[in-house]
């Protein structure tokens, strides 16, 4: 289900821990996992837990808790605004509304083209730079229309080094 490259990669996770401590790879197998397939399906998900030896349930817990995992196929920019305090108090709502109205789509979904996804997530620890949002391994600080306009033509044009 999973390629040499990921199951090296996973048992690389598993071995900083302990034998009793298996669960401390899971955060790391689930990433590695969703990055080979893209999104965690529920067979994917059992799979990780086999390859850890965890029952089923630790890792459907893990992975069904946190907004980085996916649980369905995703765009392939995903737009995660923060909507916790410091970012609702410096206008996240209107950002969501903004993006919400360029790309035609809700929290939690898609472009039809498969280019755009948005999600709301919890705070993602840049409060000061509110409102905020994670794209890729990468944040976006001090959120504007302006700005969001900008990164999204950048995005559409095909750009991948947005900044
Ligand atoms: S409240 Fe948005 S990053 Fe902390």
């Amino acid at each position: 289900m999973l390629s040499e490259k990921s199951l090296k990669a996973i048992a690389f996770e598993r071995s900083k821990y302990p034998q009793e401590e298996a669960r401390s790879a899971l955060l790391a197998a689930l990433r590695i996992a969703q990055e080979e397939q893209g999104y965690l399906r529920d067979e994917l998900i059992e799979y990780v837990a086999e390859i850890l030896g965890l029952p089923a349930i630790q890792a459907f817990e893990v992975a069904t808790f946190y907004t980085m995992y996916d649980l369905k196929p995703v765009g392939r920019h995903k737009l995660c605004v923060c909507g916790s305090v410091s970012c609702f108090l410096n206008g996240s709502d209107q950002i969501i509304g903004h993006l919400s109205k360029t790309l035609g789509i809700g929290p939690g979904e898609t472009t039809a083209d498969g280019l755009f996804t948005l999600q709301e997530v919890e705070c993602l620890g840049a409060c000061k730079d509110a409102p905020m949002m994670q794209l890729g391994d990468r944040y976006y600080e001090n959120l504007t229309p302006e700005s969001l306009d900008a990164l999204i033509a950048q995005l559409r044009g095909g750009s991948e080094d947005v900044r």
